[in-house]
């Protein structure tokens, strides 16, 4: 008789400390590159600038820096289009610059993270120049071509996120090529095992320079439909959306197939041992999760964007956390982002008191935490005037205030003029508060929002509660955000006030006595709380229970 299998025995048992590894216990920084450090006066960024600045980010206390593209492009979507993916844009530095920057960061004990882009290359990359050239070239196969739909047209519906139609008319071939952005950045087809391997090429070369992992541009974008059927309308739809948005990409985005493709990043990945495999992810958290893959064998970190894109209400987060704590397969690492180079700055979303409401949220949670640059300063949007627009997306979707400059302006190092981020003109205009908001003035300042990073920082990587605790929910009402993180004896519980009123707490079925480690202005540090806690209005505490 056949014996059946046993099932896998089902474990309560948590991992070792020791099992954590850099990705799951540290803190990603990203670094948009063109706005980080200018070390050569020519008003953009560059990598030695940025190698300039590793003390500054170490003494901040990240772990990892994640950079945007540098790579030789016509900057059409500002290195988003890259004409070669394995060389340094001269407006950056040269490949010495690179190596030396990562020399310099592993020094100082951090990781680097590059910005990888699969999914599409510039219009300028020789890939697609002799694609386009004819329909029987080698590379005929390496980009998204399609004959027209009977009318003489696009061949169906697909939309560019970046505004208007997703498809582009070429002579050569009498065919049209589709691009998920901008015209000038046509889509890659990773059906096709050569271009599978040409981007494979692309990871391999940057591993063997010692880079420690990748952040996969628009990861769910990959994979189109084989039948190239049309997206259906989205009944959701206002004006005043962005028109990409006129319908769902079902049929452009987040194909099942899309998942061998990950996974097969992961496995080349693997190869060079411990490094992290980022994917960048606007989708339903429920489909994010699934982006882990099989056996967990996909994207270390699915990025979670939620808390990008949600309210900023404490009832609401809290149920998208538990929603996405619910969620996670088993062994999966959770990660939390809340602003990038393309959304509206935390600061600007929330207000600048809650700023540091969402700096303690960010750096206590369970997972992976991305901090964006400038955010530690508590940055705001710059309102860039119309006539001084570069981001794509502002120019070709006027009106709509989706320009993504405001999020992208210099980094604010001292008082000097252009706030010491160059010595020559800004290559987009720097807020006018930087006198007042800069690196070397709230460094000295306790009370800074720089100083409470600074702080969250070094309670993060003291305590394994917060770098690899568990996270336990505990239950609030209103403006309170509370939770446990613990491990070991240790029990930290950190409340929030969402409000910007005078709160009392009063927790549900358990009396907190502990001793205040940290609070967003610095204040009441080693007060003793017995069962109540008052918060003043926008505060956030972390308590060391007893
Ligand atoms: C990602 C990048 C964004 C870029 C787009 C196209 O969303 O973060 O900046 O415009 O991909 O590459």
């Amino acid at each position: 008789m056949q014996q059946t299998p046993k099932p896998t025995p089902i474990t309560t048992e948590r991992p070792a400390a020791e099992q954590f590894t850099w990705w799951q216990k540290g803190v990603i920084y990203e670094i948009y590159v063109r706005s980080f450090k200018d070390s050569n006066g020519d008003g953009i960024g560059d990598l030695s600038g940025i190698a300039e600045k590793l003390d500054y980010l170490r003494w901040m206390g990240v772990d990892a820096i994640w950079l945007t593209p540098f790579y030789p492009s016509p900057m059409k979507d500002f290195g988003y289009d890259i004409s070669d993916y394995t060389a340094v844009d001269a407006m950056f530095g040269t490949i010495d610059d690179f190596d030396a920057l990562v020399r310099e960061t592993h020094q100082r004990n951090m990781k680097i993270i590059l910005d990888v882009v699969p999914n599409h290359t510039s219009d300028q990359h020789p890939w697609f120049l002799e694609s386009k050239s004819s329909r029987d070239n080698p590379k005929r196969d390496w980009y998204l071509w399609h004959d027209p739909s009977p009318d003489g047209g696009p061949p169906n519906n697909w939309l560019s996120v970046l505004g208007g139609t997703g498809w582009e008319w070429v002579e050569e071939r009498g065919q049209y090529y589709h691009h998920a952005f901008l015209i000038e950045q046509p889509d890659l087809n990773l059906r096709n095992p050569e271009v599978m391997d040409a981007i494979l090429e692309v990871f391999r070369f940057w591993l063997d320079r010692g880079v420690d992992g990748f952040r996969v541009d628009v990861m769910w974008h990959m994979i189109k439909d084989a039948q190239w059927r049309d997206n259906p309308p989205n009944p959701d739809f206002k004006t005043g959306m962005p028109t990409y948005d006129q319908f769902s990409p079902v049929y452009s985005t987040d194909q099942p197939k899309t998942h061998e493709v990950v996974a097969r990043f992961r496995q080349l990945l693997d190869e060079y041992g411990d490094k992290v495999l980022i994917g960048e992810m606007y989708l339903p958290v429920e489909k994010v999760v699934r982006y882990y893959g099989a056996g967990n064998q996909g994207a270390h970190l699915p990025g979670n964007f939620q808390l990008l894109l949600i309210d900023w209400n404490a009832r609401k987060i809290a149920l998208e956390i538990d929603k996405y704590e619910g969620l996670l397969p088993e062994n999966a690492w959770p990660n939390w982002v809340f602003s990038n180079h393309d959304r509206p700055r935390v600061a600007t979303r929330y207000g600048k008191e809650q700023a540091r409401v969402a700096a303690v949220l960010l750096l206590t949670l369970r997972g992976t935490p991305t901090i964006y640059y400038g955010d530690e300063l508590g940055l705001q949007n710059v309102p860039i005037p119309e006539d001084e627009v570069k981001d794509p997306q502002g120019l070709l979707m006027p009106g709509l205030g989706l320009s993504r400059d405001p999020q992208r302006t210099p980094m604010q190092w001292n008082d000097a003029e252009n706030a010491g981020f160059t010595t020559g003109e800004p290559w987009l205009r720097l807020s006018e508060k930087y006198a007042e908001e800069n690196v070397e003035k709230q460094q000295q300042d306790p009370a800074s929002i720089l100083s409470l990073y600074h702080q969250l920082l070094e309670l993060r990587r003291k305590e394994p509660a917060l770098h690899i605790g568990a996270y336990t929910p505990v239950p609030a009402h209103g403006p309170v955000l509370a939770y446990i993180r613990s491990s070991g004896e240790t029990r930290l519980m950190i409340v929030l006030n969402f409000s910007n009123e005078t709160i009392e707490f009063t927790p549900e079925r358990m009396e907190p006595k502990g001793t205040i480690l940290l609070q967003t202005r610095n204040e009441r540090k080693g007060e003793w709380i017995n069962g109540n806690i008052q918060l003043q209005s926008n505060e956030g505490v972390v308590i060391k229970l007893d």
